[in-house]
């Protein structure tokens, strides 16, 4: 058993002497399509062998008991009581607070979690806290959700008690990951398609710049409202729906003079990293990782100039990988603000690409970086039990 899993599964036994049922739930890459989830945009992540691990029984009183083992802190509540707090608190109760609000009649029950995603790093911790508690607690109640709606369910617990206003991406690949699979995924209609990852020759890397980012700081908010405003003035009047029904970029330049340059810039990201984000899927499927490389390096620069959620950190990163003969492609991933680029990384140059990035890393910024090899993995799934 993952050595996570079995150190989980015993604090919960040796907690509350019963054997709890256990779950894996996934942090997730994304290949490319950043912040166009909720712009009705394709996105392509993939859910990851990094996440979080639950043990789980229910406890035959009104109460819940978590213990986070990453922060090392307790949680009781009772059943009438949950409510929004802070921290990794707000996000185990908001999936709590979301079956209450379907109506599901809550037993109470005891949970213990530990995890291995870095905090802020980009691969979405959150949705794996989510998702591992709602696949639970879906089987502990016979709630009958399918994956989809616990995705759902998730990204609506993150809009509720954390106030993070996110896409659907990351609970969706938390969900429906599939090993040695990516995700090509239509935010608007939810349609989706696997793609087996042909990566013959390279590896994903992921450096994280240890530049923490918190999405709840509202910058987050802040583009998805850019986004908003936007689209509402262009709809005044172009008879669309979403961005992606603005096919060439020529139609927005005549709204330069009447939209805000910020709101502009993010607007004119939006278009061009929705039409990126399909002439990925394509160049995939025709493993042509060349050409599909060029793309994530343009994905960064829109996101750092257009879309400023890039920092000085992460635009080092990929300039330097950008030198780098053996990199194909290179770009911050995720919400931004920190956390990791993911690389594509030809196998013989990994280990030159990740010693001297962390040495000029250090030098510059004198922040020791990691680096990840990325393995795909399933959407949250139980974990067998063999102790
Ligand atoms: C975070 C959000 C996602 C998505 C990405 C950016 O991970 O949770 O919904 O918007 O940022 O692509």
């Amino acid at each position: 058993m993952n050595p996570i899993a079995a150190t989980v599964s015993k604090y919960f036994t040796e907690s509350f002497s019963t054997r709890p049922a256990l779950y894996f739930s996934p942090g997730r890459i994304n290949l490319i399509g950043e912040r166009v989830d909720y712009n009705d945009g394709f996105v392509m992540p993939a859910a990851i062998n990094k996440g979080v691990y639950y043990a789980i029984a229910e406890n035959g009183t009104n109460e819940i008991h978590f213990y986070s083992m990453d922060f090392e802190e307790w949680l009781s509540v009772g059943i009438d009581d949950v409510k929004k707090m802070t921290g990794w608190k707000n996000y185990v109760l908001s999936v709590v607070n979301e079956f209450l609000l379907l109506g599901c009649k809550i037993k109470g029950f005891n949970c213990v979690f530990a995890g291995d995603i870095p905090r802020g790093s980009g691969m979405s911790s959150s949705a794996a806290v989510e998702g591992g508690l709602a696949f639970a607690l879906n089987e502990m109640l016979n709630t009958g959700l399918n994956r989809a709606e616990l995705a759902l369910l998730c990204q609506r617990a993150e809009h509720n008690f954390p106030n993070v206003n996110c896409g659907i991406m990351d609970q969706f690949a938390n969900m429906m990951g599939k090993k040695d699979n990516v995700l090509l995924l239509d935010c608007r209609s939810m349609e989706h398609q696997y793609f087996p990852l042909h990566l013959e020759g390279y590896k994903i890397v992921l450096v994280n710049s240890k530049v923490h980012h918190t999405l709840a700081s509202g910058e987050y908010n802040i583009r998805r409202q850019r986004c908003e405003d936007g689209l509402s003035i262009i709809k005044t009047k172009l008879s669309i729906q979403s961005f992606r029904d603005i096919t060439r970029v020529e139609d927005l330049q005549g709204y330069k003079n009447n939209i805000p340059e910020k709101v502009y810039n993010c607007c004119l990201f939006v278009i061009e990293e929705i039409a990126r984000a399909k002439k990925a899927a394509e160049l995939l499927q025709q493993d042509n990782l060349i050409e599909f490389g060029k793309l994530m390096y343009a994905t960064h620069e829109g996101l750092s100039k257009l879309y400023e959620v890039s920092c000085e950190e992460l635009d080092f990163l990929v300039e330097l990988a950008s030198q780098n003969s053996n990199v194909i492609g290179s770009r911050l991933m995720g919400g931004g603000f920190g956390g990791c680029t993911i690389n594509i990384v030809a196998n013989e140059g990994i280990d030159q690409f990740i010693q001297e990035t962390s040495k000029a890393y250090q030098k510059r910024f004198t922040i020791i970086p990691e680096a990840y090899i990325v393995e795909t993995a399933n959407g949250t799934e139980p974990i067998a039990v063999t102790l």
